[in-house]
């Protein structure tokens, strides 16, 4: 141990599109994502005569100095989690805060030291930036503080991280997916039990990412004020989660009616998946985008027209991705038409005044951990 705490150590986590199955986690319900090639990294160095191993006393004033390569700023950070989030500046120094309070909390002792963190995965976007920096920090202070978790685990602990870093109440579907990616698969994710049945996606297909053009962050959106209604509802239906209830019984609720509709295209997708009925999922997206823009209503005009001209230039289905109120909109295509509907789009976003459009093929990423040097 005393030789690794000189050593400089990565860690990596994948941000995520979900393929189908949004607001569903927050209700123990499915959801049906997959890690993408673009990750965020943390590098570790060992401060200067920092203490060595896990024998680092919890009231060591020892500090941990973190940058962005993207983002402007340096923040510093005591090591013993004593740092409240809510006083960093920048704001994304408040995820560093975040990990270090709930890793020590769960009794890692971390040394001092200097994380430098830089990401490919776009922010403001719905593709899990906040997740994937979130994973790969936890992963950094348990893998520092000598701690040895489950993926399950890690995942509890990553949300725990990021709430305490924004006091947004998310589910665990972002960091569950950074957690258990298996390349060239779907993840069946079942928020109940939390357990994982990797899909595989057939070679012949492929998804594209298109910003809408319009950020969004959950602290701004209505996402509180969505899992709050939902939560009542199943409160006054006397049921834990609207995972247990009947389309009849949320028939005149349109909150209530997505999360119990949505649950069933996540199902009747993984089967056409499994069976090999390829036809059969384009129009579950489109139905399940169509049910979060009239019935959860999370989606934006901007986002409406991103999946409108996704379907113009060839994709097989397509649906805002995440938790909506702007960011992306994910379509599935065949794969060797990925990289033309992506050029199509992002030249109609550009006609329609987007500036600089963002548009991307995504393949399927691999699983959180230690990075490559
Ligand atoms: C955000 C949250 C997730 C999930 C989605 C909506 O990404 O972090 O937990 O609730 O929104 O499906």
């Amino acid at each position: 141990m005393a030789a690794d705490d000189l050593t400089v150590r990565r860690w990596r986590a994948p941000g995520r599109i979900n393929v189908i199955g949004d607001h569903t986690d927050y209700q123990d319900g499915f959801c049906l994502p997959m890690a993408i090639d673009r990750e965020c990294r943390v590098t570790v160095r060992p401060a200067t005569g920092a203490p060595t191993g896990t024998a680092v006393a919890r009231t060591d004033p020892a500090t941990i100095t973190a940058t962005s390569v993207q983002e402007p700023g340096t923040v510093v950070v005591a090591a013993d989690g004593s740092t409240d989030p809510a006083t960093v500046e920048p704001a994304w120094g408040r995820f560093v805060a975040g990990a270090v309070a709930a890793c020590t909390a769960r009794g890692a002792a971390i040394p001092g030291g200097t994380w430098t963190i830089t990401s490919s995965v776009p922010t403001g976007s719905g593709l899990s930036s906040s997740a994937a920096l979130s994973v790969a920090l936890v992963l950094a202070g348990v893998g520092l503080g000598g701690l040895h978790l489950d993926p399950v685990a890690l995942a509890r602990l990553a949300l725990d991280a990021e709430v305490r870093a924004t006091g947004v109440p998310g589910g665990l579907l972002d960091q569950m997916t950074a957690l258990h990616a298996v390349p060239g698969h779907l993840l069946l994710l079942d928020c109940r039990t939390l357990t994982v049945e990797p899909v595989p996606l057939p070679r012949s297909l492929g998804f594209v990412v298109v910003h809408s053009g319009r950020a969004r962050t959950l602290a701004g959106s209505g996402y509180a004020q969505r899992r709050a209604a939902v939560e009542a509802t199943a409160a006054a239906l006397g049921l834990p989660a609207l995972r247990n209830a009947t389309p009849d019984q949320v028939a005149h609720d349109p909150r209530a009616r997505h999360v119990v509709s949505e649950n069933a295209r996540v199902l009747a997708f993984a089967d056409a998946l499994r069976a090999g009925r390829t036809d059969a999922l384009g129009p579950l997206m489109l139905a399940s985008h169509a049910s979060l823009r009239d019935d959860y209503d999370v989606s934006t005009p901007e986002l409406d027209r991103a999946v409108d001209r996704l379907m113009a230039h060839g994709a097989l289905g397509a649906r805002l991705t995440g938790a909506g109120f702007g960011g992306c909109v994910v379509g599935l295509v065949q794969r060797n038409h990925a990289d033309d509907v992506v050029a199509k789009v992002a030249r109609d976003l550009a006609a329609a005044g987007v500036t600089d459009p963002l548009a991307f093929a995504v393949r399927p990423g691999a699983a959180a951990g230690v990075a490559p040097d």
